[in-house]
Parts: C-alpha cells; structure tokens; sequence
C-alpha cells in the first residue's frame, strides 16, 4: 500500500447553493474523499452565484454543514463588486477570486475589459487570482498580470497554443501559474461521437458535443500530444469537478462540464504504469505547488493509501457523486484508494465516506 499526502483539488463545482440535484457539499466532498482529495476549493457558479459577503455566507453555510472534507471558496468577479478596496476583510474569506472570461455555465462572465483592469487594481495582490481565459484571453489575462506586477492562474488549459505561451511567459518571469485537467490529457475531440443531428460534432463552436460537452472543449490529438510533452511547464492537476445529470448532459442542450474529482487518482495511476507520469509529480502538481500557489495550510495527520496495483473497471454506479455518470465508464485502470485519514480520523475506508458531513473544516478560517 502506497501512502500519499492528501490530494488538492483547487478547481471543483459543488453546485450548492441552488443545483443540489446536480451536486451537494456532503455529495461532492464524499466524492472528493473517495478520489484521495483531502482539500477542495470550490467554484463561485452556483445560483445564486458567490459574489459578496452575502452570497459567501450563504455557500460557507452549507459548507460548514455539510462537507466532509476540508475547503475553501472562491469569490466571482462580476460587474458589480470590482472594488475590492472597500471590502477589505472579504477576500481574506475565499479561496481566491475566480474571473470567467469566457463563455461557460452559469451567469458569471466578464467582456469589459476594464473591468478585468479594475479587479486586478484591486484585489488584493497576495491572494489568488484564477483566470477561466481560452486561447487569446488568455494571452489578455497574463498581459493584464504582467502590467499589474501580480500572480495569475489559469484555469483547465487544454491547448499547444496555451502551454507554449504559459511557457514563454514563465521564461520572461511573468508570475502565471496554471493546471490541466485528466480530461484535457486522457480524451481528445475524437472521442465525441457524431451525431445525425450535428453533422459536423468535432468542431470549435458548432454545439452537437452531447454528453462529451466541456469547457474549454476537449482538443486535438496534437494539443493533447503536447501537453503531456510540456507536464513541466503546468503546475497542478486540478479536475474541474462540474457535474450535471445524466438526463441533463443527455437531454436538449447538455450543459458543458464532467464530473472528475473520484477518478483523477486513478486515470493518473494508471499513467504512471503506462511509464507517461511519475508518483513524485503527482505529488508535484497534486499537494506542493497547489499549497503554495494557493497558500493552503498542511493538514496534519493527514495521508491517502493508494493500492497500486489494483487494476479494475471504473464505473459510475461506484462513484460517489450525485450526478450519475462518467466520461469514463468502463475504462480499466490502475490504482485505488483504499483509506483517507483527514486530521488523524479514518474519514474514508474501502468505498465508504467514514466522517460525519460537517467533519470538513474551511482552510481559511
Ligand atoms: O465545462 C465546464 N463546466 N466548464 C466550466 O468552466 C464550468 C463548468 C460547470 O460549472 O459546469
Ligand atoms: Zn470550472
């Protein structure tokens, strides 16, 4: 048995307030535990979304009931609260602030520019700033976090043109960080089945995704190609845990995102035994660079033991999750977690979320 720091996830949607037929604090931590994930920063697109000191209250309520693991929140730029200089004590609660630049689910989306200016101006410049920002956004954002002589992240790359940039910048002494997710390095967009009703599914910008619907899109071989090849240049792994039902990625128009937080562990284990990833990077991108791009605290008493060499079937009926499926239904892996001690109690063991909900403390408290 394998024993490993707890997991970080600094990118995972727990749809509570407002969507909790999608995704609960107690669903989506059980979940985060069952994947070996010890902390999770949780998203600001839930409805309403979290944008002020009401909205964070309302989020870190049911947080504080309910979470079985440990956490923090995120604020959401919006046009409305961009003057972060009179509310001093409110960054200090969230985990970061999350800017969406472009087009994703839920209501938070920023096109002025200057107010992407007025927040970086504002927000205070030791506490992180995460940037949803594809292909020449994100070009935009770090020339923005250049000027403004502060850190960036950018969120789910999934592009050659963005890992090649991101690289360029770090070279210039640019102060951007950023993460990928297992689906931008396990799937590409050929995996999307056609459909009669979308002739062409596998291009930018012409919907017919189906189920296979994320933001940023799944990618080119080539893209996925080099990224793998760049592992160097990405600072964490992250899973943009967004979990939509079954009926809903099946239905009309299937809103984007994937659940992910249980099986990144394994997906990455299972690189590992192919020879494409080491043990040491996981810990690299899944604990040390995400506790200090996010100045998270160590958790003491706290590790993950992994069975390397388990080899099974992932299947959503054995997830956690409340949404009811995966992109990876029946793909054979390598690597379980088996138990998760959280602050010294046995909080996961075999299958099962052992801590009581509101076990899970907020890690900026
Ligand atoms: O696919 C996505 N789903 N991308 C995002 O940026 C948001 C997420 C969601 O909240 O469902
Ligand atoms: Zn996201």
């Amino acid at each position: 048995m394998l024993k490993l720091p707890g997991l970080i996830d600094p990118h995972v949607h727990l749809r509570e307030p407002g969507q909790t037929h999608k995704e609960d604090w107690d669903s989506g931590t059980s979940a985060a535990l069952a994947g070996g994930v010890t902390v999770l920063l949780a998203m600001p697109n839930t409805r309403p979304p979290i944008f002020d000191a009401a909205t964070l209250n309302l989020a870190l309520a049911a947080a504080k009931a309910k979470a079985r693991c440990d956490y923090a929140q995120f604020l959401g730029a919006g046009p409305g609260n961009a003057e972060w200089g009179r509310h001093k004590a409110l960054p200090l609660r969230a985990a970061g602030l999350k800017m969406y630049l472009d087009s994703t689910f839920g209501e938070l989306r920023l096109d002025d520019m200057t107010l992407w200016q007025q927040h970086f101006q504002t927000w205070p410049r030791d506490l992180p700033i995460v940037a949803h920002s594809e292909s020449r956004s994100m070009a935009a954002v770090i020339l923005m976090a250049a000027i403004y002589d502060r850190p960036v992240h950018i969120a789910h790359i999934s592009l050659k043109e963005e890992v090649l940039l991101i690289k360029a910048a770090k070279e210039k002494g640019i102060k951007v960080t950023c993460e990928v997710c297992p689906h931008h390095l396990f799937l590409t967009k050929d995996d999307i089945p056609p459909s009669p009703l979308h002739p062409s599914p596998n291009g930018r910008g012409d919907g017919g995704e189906g189920r296979l619907s994320v933001r940023p899109r799944l990618a080119t071989k080539e893209d996925v190609d080099v990224l793998w090849a760049n592992l160097d240049v990405i600072d964490c792994f992250a899973t943009d845990h967004a979990p939509h039902t079954l009926a809903e990625k099946d239905g009309e128009n299937p809103p984007p995102g994937f659940p992910g937080v249980e099986t990144m562990l394994p997906l990455l284990f299972t690189a590992v035994s192919d020879g494409r990833l080491t043990i040491d990077q996981i810990i690299e991108k899944s604990v040390i660079n995400p506790r200090k791009i996010f100045s998270l605290p160590k958790q003491p008493e706290t590790w993950v033991e992994v069975d390397e060499n388990a080899r099974y079937e992932l299947h959503a009926a054995d997830l956690h999750s409340r949404c009811g499926w995966t992109p990876f239904e029946g793909w054979q892996v390598r690597g379980r977690v088996r138990r998760v001690t959280l602050r010294g109690r046995e909080a996961f063991k075999d299958g099962r979320a052992l801590v009581k909900p509101g076990y899970g403390r907020n890690v900026r408290e």
